[in-house]
């Protein structure tokens, strides 16, 4: 499944390209998104541009449709801008081709949605270890890594249970240790308290804000939550597909 000598592409694009600033995580510059429907264009995002520092936790809010879950689509090259760049460690990551693009994904950037997206044929366990595999991860290595990270995130005893069986906090918990088994520099998460209680996602949260702080993960988090945006480092608001404001809480 591993394709060796794309990820030695990319490995060496983040060797070259690696120069500018170590202390920036991601940069976004002019990136625009402009989505033709049968009613016409929709521009979701026009011409938006930030800096995202190594470590920082970010989140993003703003009314429903200003183009939020799109900025993090565009972030997460889950899909390609109209126009602008992405750059990723200082790479600029369309400048790739799709299966390139792929191959960074997996390794560089981990998911959390409000919807978890598990797999629910399948254990907790195996749902954690699957990226790793993709990524080129022996069994053994994934078991040891999965393991490790759900007993980090106290659910390490729900491991050979289906998520469909667990409460809603539990599968997000099982999301984020998803989102951490290749060690990514950057974790995207669009709403990860959505559905959640207010105490389950208080909880999910704090989890957040702990691998943010004592693991100097990246984190852009997309959140209606005022409270919850607040106490991340930077909020940056957008309104009608544009920056809004940009604030350092
Ligand atoms: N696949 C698509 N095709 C056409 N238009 C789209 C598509 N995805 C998003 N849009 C439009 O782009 C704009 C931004 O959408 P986006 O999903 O980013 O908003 P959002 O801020 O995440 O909203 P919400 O808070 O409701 O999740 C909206 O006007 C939306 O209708
Ligand atoms: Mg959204």
């Amino acid at each position: 499944m591993r394709n060796v000598t794309k990820d030695l592409v990319v490995e060496k694009n983040l060797q070259d390209e690696n120069i500018d600033n170590d202390s920036i995580a991601l940069r976004a510059e002019n990136v625009s998104k402009i989505y033709d429907t049968s009613a016409g264009k929709v521009v979701a995002l026009d011409k938006v541009s930030f800096t995202i520092k190594k470590g920082q936790f970010v989140s993003i809010v703003g009314p429903s449709g200003s183009g939020k879950s799109t900025v993090l689509n565009m972030v997460g090259a889950l899909d390609r801008p109209t126009s602008g760049k992405i750059y990723i460690d200082g790479i600029d990551i369309f400048s790739m081709n799709d299966s390139e693009i792929a191959t960074l994904r997996n390794k560089r950037i981990g998911f959390i949605f409000q919807s978890f997206n598990l797999i629910n044929r399948t254990t907790v366990l195996k749902n954690v270890k699957l990226p790793g595999i993709i990524a080129g991860m022996s069994s053994d290595v994934a078991d040891f890594r999965a393991l490790k990270i759900l007993e980090a995130l106290g659910i390490d005893d729900k491991k050979n249970q289906k998520p469909v069986n667990l409460s809603g906090g539990q599968q997000q918990r099982v999301a984020i240790a998803r989102s951490l088994i290749n060690n990514p520099s950057i974790i995207l998460a669009d709403e990860p308290t959505g559905n959640l209680d207010t105490k389950t996602g208080d909880d999910v949260f704090a989890m957040m804000k702990n691998l943010s702080h004592k693991f100097k993960r990246t984190i852009i988090m997309v959140t209606h939550n005022p409270e919850l945006a607040e106490s991340t480092d930077r909020s940056i608001m957008l309104r009608d597909g544009r920056i809004e404001k940009d604030v350092i809480n």
